[in-house]
């Protein structure tokens, strides 16, 4: 007998969270539908079961743990418990430092991190005590280095990328795979909030196309996977270059070079 496997998502009632959903809903996978916005997330449910897949509502906030553990007690109950649990949930502002408001700065980080880490510490025990599964985190190519107008949130997401290559080394032996997935530009409701104007959306890739790539390196169980593939050579050069470079000529030059090849 074939058996299904299950999915659970965090953020998933839109952007990314939603395009990774219709994705495994259409490969025949069940998928759990968690975030805030119920009406959403009923919304999707019904696009998921047009197509023929199988989807659950699971109303909840990553903040609190609470209604993690009832999303988690829920799969269980009426599918089995996950075998793939994306932490993607997250939020963006994109301000300097010093014009961040403290609730702002919370909010990054009670989502983008504790949030992150809730959702995968409620996991991880069980997953190991059931003989394995596949955690998968949704980090960013802000990731890699301190950015302008994303302090806070590149440090959760440098972070949240810290944690899950920690957690992948203790847990080799334990058939659990560990998947960080560093997206660049998508097109979704978080960059087109508050953007700057001179930040060019480069490489710019609708959320469709984008949960394809994810699918497809969560289904290889890739440890790192950055893309596209500018943006992989632009994180993976950037840890190299001096601080004094990096601010000098790097900032500068990415934002020119941006201009130009737009
Ligand atoms: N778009 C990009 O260019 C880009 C690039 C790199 C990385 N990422 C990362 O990809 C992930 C998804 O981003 P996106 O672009 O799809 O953003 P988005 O369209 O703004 O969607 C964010 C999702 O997170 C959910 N969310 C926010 N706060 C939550 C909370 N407290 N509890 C539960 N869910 C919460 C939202 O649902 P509710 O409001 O319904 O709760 C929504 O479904 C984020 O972690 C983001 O940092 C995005």
């Amino acid at each position: 007998m074939r058996v299904t496997t299950t999915v659970f998502i965090t953020g998933a009632s839109r952007g990314i969270g939603e395009a990774l959903a219709i994705e495994f809903g259409k490969m025949g996978y069940r998928v759990g539908l968690f975030s805030r916005n119920k009406e959403k997330l009923d919304q999707l449910k019904v696009k998921i079961e047009n197509k023929g897949g199988e989807a659950l509502v699971l109303p909840g906030d990553v903040r609190d743990i609470n209604s993690i553990k009832n999303a988690y007690e829920k799969i269980e109950e009426i599918w089995k418990f996950p075998d793939i649990v994306i932490a993607n949930a997250g939020v963006i502002y994109w301000k300097k430092s010093q014009d961040l408001e403290i609730n702002e700065v919370h909010d990054i980080i009670d989502v983008n991190f504790s949030g992150f880490v809730n959702t995968v510490q409620l996991v991880l025990p069980r997953m190991i005590a059931n003989g394995g599964g596949q955690i998968v985190g949704i980090t960013s190519s802000a990731a890699f280095r301190g950015l302008p107008y994303l302090s806070i949130y590149s440090a959760t997401k440098g972070g949240v990328l810290r944690y899950l290559e920690a957690i992948r080394v203790e847990n080799k032996a334990n058939n659990i795979d560990v998947t960080a997935i560093c997206p660049g530009f998508i097109n979704t409701s978080m960059v087109n909030k508050d953007i700057p104007s001179w930040l060019p959306l480069l490489f710019l890739m609708e959320p469709a196309e984008c949960a394809k790539k994810i699918v497809a390196a969560i289904n290889k169980k890739k440890k790192l996977y950055i893309f596209p593939i500018p943006i992989l050579l632009l994180a993976k050069i950037s840890p190299f270059i001096s601080d004094s470079v990096y601010e000098k000529i790097f900032i500068p030059l990415t934002r020119w070079l941006f201009t130009k090849i737009k």
